[in-house]
């Protein structure tokens, strides 16, 4: 049989994909939804309050009537990203996918809302670049490293101090704070509703202003 004058490698097809255009557009599905979708992306190390706050922010975006979705980090690595440790490189790969997944999710019309500790500035700005300009807001949670460690809600820093758990954020891991966040927040100073309220006026200002 004569041999094909190309050779053709699965892991090099995406080189002969096309982008399909879709009759129903983002702007069709945000509309549908009545509601501006957007990605509130949540960056803090362990222990500072993501997900806490990301999941009373929803709760609030949900009882004035809008369409949400919530994606955790620890949740997510539960499936999409199970696959993946806490190297720096893995790390690379886990925000790269959230990010691709909000987007997808933004697309379909949600607010999706992501709480990841994110550390690397470099990812953060990958995963901005996919959005919108006025789609994409990065939430600083810039509770200090003293304070989650005393929190430490899933003893990991006690772990982390005690060489169980190697990589650690803060400890043996570098945290690379966001050079200009479009809301930083103090869990230390501020309770729960109060931040709420702050990012509620500070993301959605057409629908909230004080
Ligand atoms: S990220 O760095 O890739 O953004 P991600 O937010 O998905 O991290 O996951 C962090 C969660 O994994 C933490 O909330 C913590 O519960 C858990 N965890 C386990 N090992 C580590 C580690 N070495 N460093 C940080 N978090 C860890």
């Amino acid at each position: 049989m004569a041999k094909p004058p190309y050779e053709v490698k699965p892991n090099e097809s995406a080189s002969f994909v096309v982008w399909n255009h879709t009759s129903v557009t983002p702007q069709v599905r945000a509309q549908s939804l009545d509601q501006q979708p957007r990605c509130i992306w949540f960056t803090g190390l362990s222990g500072s309050g993501k997900s806490t706050l990301a999941n009373a922010l929803e709760v609030a975006l949900q009882l004035a009537g809008m369409h949400t979705m919530l994606l955790d980090g620890d949740n997510v690595r539960h499936g999409l990203c199970k696959d993946l440790g806490m190297s720096a490189a893995d790390r690379n790969e886990n925000i790269r996918r959230v990010a691709e997944t909000a987007k997808l999710m933004v697309d379909a019309g949600l607010v999706v809302i992501a709480a990841f500790i994110s550390p690397f500035r470099e990812d953060r700005a990958r995963a901005r670049q996919l959005f919108g300009v006025a789609q994409f807001h990065e939430v600083y949670l810039q509770t200090s490293l003293a304070v989650c460690e005393a929190r430490d809600p899933k003893g990991l820093y006690r772990m982390a101090r005690d060489g169980k758990i190697s990589d650690f954020t803060g400890i043996d891991s570098p945290y690379e704070a966001p050079d200009s966040p479009e809301v930083v927040l103090d869990t230390a100073v501020h309770d729960v509703d109060t931040l709420v309220l702050q990012l509620l006026e500070k993301v959605f200002p057409e629908r909230w202003s004080s």
